[in-house]
C-alpha cells in the first residue's frame, strides 16, 4: 500500500457525502477513489460534488472492481454487517458506521469475522472523538473525575422530517452508540450487563413508531445509566448531554460546553458555583490557566460533528498506514451497540429486565 489510503465510500446519502468531503479535507491521508449508491439521485449528487472518483450503482461492484485499500459503510444500519464482512473478506480495511450491528446474531457473526480477518476493522464511533468526550477523558486522566456512580445521558434530535425510510420505524434506543460509546470510554472496561427500556410509542401521533424511549442500564460494577433518546418530538437539536455523578461531584457535558462542580476545582470558580467551560470559543476568549484545557481540543471542535469526524478519520488512517491496532475495535463497537438491541427487546416486553450477553461471554 502507498502512503495514502485509497478510500471507497459505500452510500451517498447525507452522511456518505459528508465523510467523502472530510476525506477530501485530508489529502495527505486519503484519496477518494470510489463511491457507490443504488439510488440514482444520491449517486448524481455525489458525481456533481466529487471529481477524480469512480462511481458505482452497486456496492458489490465497487468492492469487486475499484482499486481501494479501505471503505466506510455509510449505508442503512440493517446492511452494515453484510458489507463490512464483504469488504473484510476481500482484505479491505473497514471504518464501519455505527450502530456496529443490527441484531444479536449479527453481533456474534461480526465478532467472528473481524477476529478472523487480517484487514483492520474500526468502529466509526465519532462521538468518542467529540470535544465533550475528550474533555471527560482528560478529566479522568488527570484524576479529577473520581469514581463514577451514576450517569444521565440524552440524545435529543427531532428527526420527524428526515426522509430515510429506516428511521420511521427504527427503535431510537438502538441508536445508542452516540451516548454509550463516550460513557464506555470512561469506565475502564466495566460494560453494561442488564437493561430495562420503555417507549412512548407514537403518543403524539406524528407517524413515527417511537416519540421517545428511555432505558436504565446497569454494569457489572453497579454503575447505573439512564439513557433517553427523543427523535420524534420538537426540539432544537441534535443535542447530546451527559450528566456524570461521581464521588468528587458533578460533570455535565454538552455539545459545546462543560459545567463542572468537582471538589479540587473550586478555586477556579466564583462563589463555589459551577465552573462553565466552552469548547468552541475564539482564540482570546478561551479560558486560560487551567491544565485541563487542551489547545487541540479547541482547534478541532470547530469542524464537522464538533471536530470528531476528522479526528476519527486521522486515527483510522494512522492505524491502517502504520499497522497499529484498531483504535476502536469490534469489542468496543459491540459493547456500545448491543445494549441498545437488548433495550429494544425489553421495550417490546413492557420494560422487562434483559441480561446483555456479548459474543465473548459465549466463548
Ligand atoms: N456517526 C454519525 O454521526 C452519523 C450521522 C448520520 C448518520 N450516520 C449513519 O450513517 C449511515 C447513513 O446515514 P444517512 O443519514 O446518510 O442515511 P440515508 O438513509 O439518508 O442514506 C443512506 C444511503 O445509502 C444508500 N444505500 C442503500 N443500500 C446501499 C448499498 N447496498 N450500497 C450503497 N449505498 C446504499 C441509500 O440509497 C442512501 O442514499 C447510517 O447507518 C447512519 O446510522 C452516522
Amino acid at each position: 500500500m502507498s502512503d495514502k489510503i485509497k478510500l471507497g465510500v459505500l452510500g451517498c446519502g447525507p452522511r456518505g457525502l459528508q465523510m467523502a468531503a472530510i476525506a477530501k479535507l485530508m489529502p495527505e491521508r486519503f484519496v477518494l477513489s470510489a463511491m457507490s449508491d443504488p439510488d440514482e439521485n444520491a449517486l448524481a449528487k455525489a458525481k456533481a460534488k466529487f471529481t477524480g472518483t469512480e462511481f458505482f450503482s452497486s456496492s458489490d461492484d465497487l468492492l469487486e472492481k475499484a482499486k481501494i485499500d479501505a471503505v466506510i459503510t455509510e449505508i442503512p444500519p440493517a446492511i452494515h454487517t453484510e458489507f463490512v464482512v464483504k469488504a473484510l473478506e476481500k482484505n479491505i480495511h473497514v471504518l464501519g458506521e455505527i450502530p456496529a450491528v443490527d441484531s444479536i446474531e449479527e453481533g456474534d457473526y461480526l465478532w467472528k469475522k473481524v477476529n478472523e480477518s487480517k484487514a483492520l476493522y474500526m468502529c466509526a464511533s465519532n462521538p468518542n472523538y467529540r470535544a465533550k468526550t475528550l474533555f471527560g477523558k482528560k478529566l479522568k486522566e488527570m484524576g479529577l473525575l473520581g469514581k463514577i456512580a451514576y450517569i444521565d445521558t440524552e440524545y435529543m434530535h427531532d428527526m420527524r422530517k428526515f426522509k430515510d425510510e429506516w428511521r420511521k420505524t427504527y427503535e431510537s434506543c438502538r441508536y445508542c452508540t452516540h451516548s454509550l460509546g463516550p460513557i464506555l470510554a470512561l469506565t475502564d472496561g466495566d460494560v453494561f450487563t442488564d437493561v430495562s427500556c420503555m417507549s412512548t410509542y407514537d403518543r403524539i401521533g406524528c407517524g413515527r413508531s417511537h416519540n421517545a424511549m428511555v432505558a436504565i442500564l446497569h454494569t457489572a460494577n453497579n454503575m447505573v445509566v439512564r439513557f433517553l433518546t427523543a427523535f420524534a418530538l420538537p426540539y432544537k437539536g441534535p443535542a447530546h448531554t451527559t450528566r456524570i455523578l461521581t464521588d468528587r461531584g458533578i460533570v455535565e457535558l454538552r455539545n459545546d460546553n462543560a459545567r463542572l462542580w468537582l471538589e479540587g476545582l473550586n478555586e477556579f470558580s466564583a462563589n463555589n458555583d459551577f465552573l462553565e467551560i466552552p469548547f468552541t470559543p475564539g482564540g482570546e476568549s478561551r479560558p486560560s490557566g487551567m491544565k485541563i484545557i487542551d489547545e487541540d481540543l479547541f482547534r478541532y471542535a470547530h469542524y464537522g460533528h464538533n471536530g470528531s469526524d476528522i479526528l476519527m478519520m486521522e486515527d483510522f488512517a494512522d492505524a491502517v498506514l502504520n499497522n497499529k491496532p484498531s483504535p476502536i475495535g469490534i469489542r468496543e463497537g459491540l459493547a456500545m451497540t448491543l445494549p441498545g438491541i437488548y433495550a429494544a427487546q425489553s421495550a417490546k416486553e413492557g420494560g422487562a429486565l434483559k441480561k446483555i450477553i456479548y459474543p465473548w461471554d459465549k466463548e
